[in-house]
């Protein structure tokens, strides 16, 4: 008998309570690699428990560096010897984050061999601005099927670097390349996220010399490693997380308060839901959100920082398929990025899908149905919209959700939503599906 792991969500439900949101994914990977750049120990504190988190710090195991992990605090220790360090395959396919350690492991051992890094299936995912960025500070790449090769004989050199578009990894390699290659470097059109702040503030600590202009990034390279800063080094809450619980207090209706020491990048959505009409109020330690009137369906565009963010497009998206009026979504940055609107169609939304744009007529009414999660953000998606569904949505494919996100449904749990994680068998699902046909009939 086959069997199937599940997320089974019963719906309609309201969500209040108070929350905490959990240490930034996208920050903690960069600084997980940028540790390769330290001579030292380094302790890293409010680093989530996730997937993707696990898999970069096994592979940061396996290339010798002794991790102690507990809860979310890790001290890392790397290995002192030069030899050739072998970056494992297997592990390094199932993350997009494994691109960051080609700049640290160039600058660290003067070579590297990067198996081909995965992801989320969300449109192709090429490296050619990386290769770029560190080929302007003197590496040398190989391209093969199935992995990279550079290298950097004499070390890295400072240089100029314009990128064709923002890219936020490549940035981050860039940055990281360019604070221990000896010279001077200036990155043009780089990424202005948040995550790169806190990536430079850790490199700063660390006795780098970075300073940011309006356009560019300038960095005084010190021509050999990094001290470990002698203090704790705490990641802060993750933006992504907070705009996610904030839709599924905004869909549900309900009032939630988000704690956190900082969150900054989260500006553009407090702005974005303020203009559907929801009321949140910005406090010293977090912020409180509540629904007090209908909300308006708000079109948007996503954008590099400061626009939209794409990692919000899918719970936004379930948003205003719920919020009154007719809105539009366009997706800029990744070409694939729609997945979830097929299952958010299921449960009865409606909307019409083009290339890279969604047509949206909100406030229809939605029923619980058989749906399948393809990629991170959109299993967000779908489990927040599942909450003000009638009935019982079963979400199939549900480990994408643990690649990002800190035990989301627990959270949301906790604050009226019911989620169960159950595993079912191919027969059960059949049944399900078939009651569904039955109802739609
Ligand atoms: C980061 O991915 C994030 N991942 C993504 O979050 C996020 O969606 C993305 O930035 C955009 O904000 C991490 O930080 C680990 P990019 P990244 O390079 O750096 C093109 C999530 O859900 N491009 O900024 O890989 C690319 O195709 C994940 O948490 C090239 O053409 O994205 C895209 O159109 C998913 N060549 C644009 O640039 C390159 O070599 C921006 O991508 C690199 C990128």
């Amino acid at each position: 008998m086959k069997y199937k792991d599940v997320i089974i969500s019963k719906g309609p439900r309201k969500i209040e309570g108070v929350v905490r949101v959990s240490g930034s994914k996208n920050a903690s990977l960069p600084l997980l690699t940028a540790t390769l750049l330290c001579e030292g120990s380094v302790d890293l504190i409010n680093i989530p428990n996730l997937t993707d988190i696990g898999i970069l710090i096994n592979i940061l195991q396996k290339l010798g560096t002794k991790i102690n992990w507990s809860e979310h605090s890790l001290k890392l220790t790397h290995e002192q010897n030069e030899e050739k360090k072998i970056i494992p395959e297997k592990l390094a396919n199932k993350i997009r984050g494994s691109i960051l350690l080609l700049a640290p492991m160039l600058a660290r051992y003067k070579e590297v061999i990067l198996p081909m890094p995965g992801g989320c299936p969300i449109g192709q995912r090429p490296i050619d601005f990386h290769l770029y960025a560190l080929e302007q500070l003197g590496a040398h790449f190989e391209i093969h099927e199935d992995s990279v090769k550079g290298v950097a004989p004499n070390g890295l050199t400072g240089g100029i670097i314009k990128f064709p578009k923002p890219t936020v990894t490549g940035t981050e390699n860039a940055l990281m390349a360019a604070v221990v290659a000896k010279g001077d470097t200036e990155i043009f059109n780089p990424a202005f996220d948040s995550e790169i702040d806190e990536l430079i503030r850790f490199l700063i600590l660390c006795g780098a010399k970075i300073h940011k202009t309006k356009d560019t990034i300038q960095i005084q390279g010190k021509g050999s490693l990094l001290q470990a800063p002698k203090e704790l080094f705490s990641v802060f809450a993750d933006r992504m997380e907070a705009g996610s619980l904030l839709a599924a207090c905004a869909i549900t209706g309900g009032s939630i308060s988000l704690k956190y020491d900082k969150c900054p990048g989260l500006e553009p959505v407090i702005d974005h839901l303020k203009k559907m009409g929801m009321k949140i109020e910005i406090m010293l330690d977090g912020l409180k959100a509540e629904v007090v009137q209908p909300l308006t369906a708000v079109s948007f565009i996503t954008a590099p920082h400061p626009g939209f963010p794409t990692d919000l497009q899918a719970p936004f998206m379930a948003l205003n398929c719920v919020a009154q009026g007719p809105s539009f979504i366009e997706e800029k940055i990744w070409e694939k990025r729609f997945f979830h609107a097929e299952g958010f169609k299921k449960m009865g939304a409606n909307l019409v899908i083009h290339e890279n744009r969604v047509d949206i007529i909100g406030g229809n009414k939605l029923y619980g149905a058989l749906v399948e999660a393809h990629d991170l953000r959109g299993s967000c998606a779908l489990l927040i919209l599942s909450m003000i569904a009638q009935g019982t949505t079963i979400m199939l494919s549900p480990q994408h959700l643990d690649r990002g996100y800190e035990f989301f449904i627990n959270k949301l749990n906790m604050l009226g939503a019911e989620f169960n994680k159950k595993t079912m068998t191919e027969k059960e699902l059949q049944d399900v599906y078939i009651s569904q046909i039955d109802l739609i009939a």
